[in-house]
């Protein structure tokens, strides 16, 4: 299973790759209004820091506001030339779908994006876009269930063996990361706070300080 870092600061990407050993990352607009630089100055820091490292793919996310296919076409080009790390997020709607396997015919890597349902995740595994975003978090702000729609996406790619990896994203606790590993989801990706929440445990301390207290009642030569 793979750890993806859900944001656009560079600092944050630093500790996941040189600490962590994480595998990726994803950015979208609101990250990348987060870290504070212009989108082109975001990406282009990013691009230079993984110039070395050809297995940390970095997603990106074209112009929210474009609503053609052409016009995303374009843009994904654009920002897939700047890094070959970068995989380029398109939103999963009709215009998205075209886009989205024009660029992959020609080469360039696609994160198929706010994917809601089962139905949605279908057309990103055929046309065999690299990654499909099923966001669990926003899901269950609104009182859906956020999880039996990644059990059945998993299902649904395993049946018909697409290739696409599922991203489950928008993770905000330990408990829907470890929900998506029992779901079989080829990756997560969430803050760096929710994985490091996930590494730890209250009894995990308490234990260490019983043994901390054992060790001190003893001779330790
Ligand atoms: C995933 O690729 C998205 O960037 C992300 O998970 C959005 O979720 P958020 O609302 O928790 O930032």
């Amino acid at each position: 299973m793979k750890y993806f870092l859900d944001s656009a600061k560079l600092d944050e990407i630093k500790i996941a790759y040189e600490q962590y050993g994480f595998d990726g990352v994803t950015t979208n607009p609101k990250h990348i209004m987060n870290s504070g630089k212009s989108f082109k100055q975001a990406i282009t820091d990013i691009a230079e820091y993984v110039a070395d490292k050809p297995d940390f793919p970095v997603s990106v996310e074209i112009n929210p506001h474009l609503e053609t296919a052409g016009e995303m076409e374009k843009m994904a080009k654009e920002i897939s030339s700047i890094s070959s790390n970068f995989v380029i997020k398109i939103p999963t709607n009709k215009q998205g779908v075209i886009a989205a396997r024009r660029l992959e015919q020609q080469g360039v890597r696609t994160n198929m994006t706010l994917v809601f349902s089962p139905a949605q995740s279908i057309m990103p595994g055929k046309l065999h876009a690299k990654y499909v975003s099923p966001f669990v978090g926003w899901k269950e702000d609104y009182g859906d269930d956020g999880l039996d729609y990644v059990k059945d996406i998993v299902d649904i790619y395993h049946k018909y063996d697409f290739d696409t990896e599922i991203i489950v994203a928008a993770i905000r606790t330990a408990s829907q990361l470890q929900q998506a590993a029992i779901d079989g989801a080829d990756i997560v990706t969430c803050a760096l706070s929710v994985y490091e929440t996930s590494f730890t445990n209250p009894y995990t301390d308490l234990g260490l300080k019983t043994f901390q207290d054992a060790w001190d009642n003893t001779k330790q030569d």
